[in-house]
């Protein structure tokens, strides 16, 4: 039975993993190497709580019994030694992730189950380098995590089908909607969104059509509730450029390959939102879409 869980990483998604395992009544230790970043994931927890109680969706008492259940770490083997689960939200890097899980591995209790949340690297090649190939699993939330419903549930060559299981079973606890895919690039979600982005940025670079246009015909062509290139933004070019270098090596398919503006856009280190800068800029404090001059 999962009583305790580990969230290792506390950037955008750990923060968000955090608190709805946090608010579903479960320990959780959120572990970081940056105690910077554990303290503003607190910090955005804390704002993310006040929303739901501002909106009826929780009580003042239920706020302050989810603060209660999160405690934080930046040992990593302090972080994990109670851990009946280990959900993995640290950096988008192979290397980094292939490092984690050994230490994980190695750390955690036998019987502990180890998930990670990576959006595109292999969970067989995770699984691989520990000695519990059949208990890693990919469970892959969506950003915002307390807003987004789905849990895609990716398992492994190895995962066992109870660990598999387990895992939607507990997804639907949280409150989200789990749905199953096989490890293979990209998984669902990615290998069928980064093409449909990668395409909306072709569109505009061959000059069939300008920024506005192409979100406006998705999101009100395609019932979409934000634009292909919006939500580039949203997600970071970088990630978005990771990505489609992951299914294009993995598949082997010239299709994959990314578009060169969205490659020069990321050299230049125009990322979207969390740059200022991407197909349209941000200005601290303002929610209005205003096209990048590069654009208009
Ligand atoms: P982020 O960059 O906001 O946060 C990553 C955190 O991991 C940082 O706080 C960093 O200090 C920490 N970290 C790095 N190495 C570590 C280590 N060895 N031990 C402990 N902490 C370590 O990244 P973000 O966006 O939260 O992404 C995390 C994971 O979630 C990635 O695998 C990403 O692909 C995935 N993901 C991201 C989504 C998004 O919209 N940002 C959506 C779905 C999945």
């Amino acid at each position: 039975m999962i009583k305790n869980v580990s969230v290792i990483g506390a950037g955008t998604m750990g923060n968000g993993i955090a608190h709805v395992f946090a608010q579903a009544g479960y320990a959780v230790v959120l572990v970081d190497v940056a105690a910077a970043q554990l303290e503003k994931a607190v910090k955005t927890i804390e704002k993310n709580l006040d929303r739901q109680l501002a909106k009826g969706s929780i009580t003042g008492e239920q706020k302050k019994q989810t603060l209660q259940q999160i405690t934080i770490e930046t040992d990593l083997q302090k972080g994990v030694t109670a851990a009946d689960l280990v959900v993995e939200a640290a950096t988008e890097n192979e290397s980094v992730k292939l490092e984690l899980f050994k230490q994980l591995d190695a750390a955690a209790p036998e019987h502990c189950v180890l998930a990670t949340n990576t959006s595109s690297i292999s969970v067989t090649k995770i699984a691989a380098v520990t000695k519990r190939p059949g208990q890693v699993i990919g469970m892959h939330f969506m950003n915002p995590v307390p807003v987004m419903k789905l849990v895609e549930v990716i398992n492994g060559y190895a995962t066992w089908a109870e660990v598999s299981g387990m895992i939607i079973g507990l997804s639907e606890q949280l409150g989200k909607i789990p749905a199953v895919a096989n490890d293979y690039p990209g998984f669902i979600a990615n290998r069928i969104l980064m093409p449909m982005i990668n395409e909306a940025v072709y569109s505009l670079y061959e000059g069939v059509a300008g920024v506005e246009a192409i979100d406006t015909i998705m999101k009100l062509g395609m019932a979409h509730p934000m634009g292909p290139l919006q939500l580039a933004d949203f997600i970071g070019l970088d990630v978005c450029l990771s990505i489609l270098n992951v299914l294009h090596k993995g598949l082997g398919n010239p299709k994959y390959a990314p578009c060169p503006l969205l490659v020069n856009m990321v050299a230049s280190g125009r990322l979207g939102m969390k740059s200022g800068e991407g197909f349209y800029t941000y200005a601290h404090g303002t929610k209005e879409l205003v096209v990048s001059e590069k654009f208009r």
